[in-house]
This record gives C-alpha cells, structure tokens and sequence, in this order.
C-alpha cells in the first residue's frame, strides 16, 4: 500500500459514484447488478466482505437484500461517503485498511467479493489467497474485473489462472451487455466465481 495510491483514491472518491456502474444509480443499472451478484451469493443471511468497497454501494446493495457485510477500502475519502450511506444501519460497517491484509476474522465469510480491485493489487496471486483465507469451508470468492480498453486491468484468462493456482475452480462469466455499465463497450468485462 502506497501513500500514492490511496491519495489517487482520495481524490476520486468526489465524483465515484457519478459513473454508473459505481452509484447504481439507474435503476436499470442498479437491477443488473442486484440480480447478477444475489444469483452468485447464498441465501441471506451471508456474510460478506466487500474488499476494496469504494463508497459502499455494492455493500449496501447486499446489505439491502439481508445480507451482513463489512466493507474495507484504504481510502479514508471512500470510506467516508460509504459510512455516510449506511448512517443508522448495524447490517453493514466499514473500515480503512490496507484489502492486502484486511482486519477481519480468517474463515469468518460466507462471500468475499472484489469488484475492480484486483487488477490494482501489487500482488494479485498473494493478495487472493488472502481473501481466500477469510472465507469458511463452503466459502466462495466473487471476482468482477475487466480489461479496459484504457489498457489497464486483467484479462479474464489471468483472473481465472490465478484463482486456479490458488487451488480453486473458477466459474467464468462475461458481461457485455449495456445494462452493468449504462452504455455500451467493447472491452473485456467479466465476474468469476472461485468455488472448491
Ligand atoms: C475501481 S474502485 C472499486 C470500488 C468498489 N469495489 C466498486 O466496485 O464500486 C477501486 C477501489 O479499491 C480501493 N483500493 C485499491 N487498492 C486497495 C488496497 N490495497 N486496499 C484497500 N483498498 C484498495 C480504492 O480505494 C477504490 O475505492
């Protein structure tokens, strides 16, 4: 974790939500990734940790439909406005930390999900056995990345290559379709979902 990278972060977090797929603000936006991440998590009650939560929309989002989350971002402007967002819940918490050595309770979660935090990792191989290592037996780790015509990013090969050297199965699905990101693109989007 570098001072750098989370004034970076810091300094994004003003305008986050503005882009659609991160405020969900659209309902049809919003509809999309409810359905996409609720068919991927057991029943509610789960609990999740959302690593590299931003402003916690996700984390609200699935908190909304009863599960428990514990969002952790180390950028204190993100976790900021995510706390702002849950005022008055008890259903989901947030945390400034480092998502390469999270304070949470290894074996503790049913979901760990990452949406767009991966591919930032200075060890992306490392920092997934980590978050492997904080879910419970029948556990699973929910991945959404891509590799954006920005050049930035992780090819879906490399994702499910590195959940499979951790020793997982890697359940790969693309997502092209308009309604995850309120437009169209022709880059490379997708979630896997890393099972024993
Ligand atoms: C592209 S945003 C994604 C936010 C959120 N997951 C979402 O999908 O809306 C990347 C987030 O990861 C956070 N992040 C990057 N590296 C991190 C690290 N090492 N530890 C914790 N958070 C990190 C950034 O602060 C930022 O909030």
């Amino acid at each position: 974790m570098t001072r750098p990278g989370i004034d970076l972060w810091d300094s994004e977090a003003a305008t986050f939500d503005e882009a659609a797929d991160h405020g969900l603000r659209d309902p049809v936006v919003r509809a999309a990734w409810r359905e996409l991440l609720l068919a991927r998590l057991p029943p509610a009650p789960a609990r999740v940790a959302d690593l590299g939560c931003g402003t916690g929309t996700l984390s609200l989002l699935l908190a909304d439909a009863g599960h428990t989350v514990d969002g952790v971002d180390f950028s204190p402007e993100m976790v900021r406005r995510a706390v702002a967002k849950a005022a008055g819940r008890d259903d989901v918490r947030f945390v400034v930390a480092d998502a390469a050595a999270p304070p949470l309770a290894p074996g503790a979660y049913d979901v760990a999900l990452c949406r767009h935090v991966l591919w930032t990792m200075p060890d992306p191989g490392a920092a997934l056995r980590t978050w492997l290592g904080l879910l419970a037996p029948a556990g699973r780790l929910v991945l959404v990345e891509g590799r954006w015509s920005t050049g930035g990013g992780l090819s879906a090969a490399d994702t499910v290559a590195l959940v499979e050297a951790a020793g997982r199965h890697a359940a790969l699905t693309r997502l092209p379709e308009a309604r995850y990101w309120g437009r169209r693109i022709d880059d490379e989007r997708y979630v896997v979902v890393a099972s024993s």
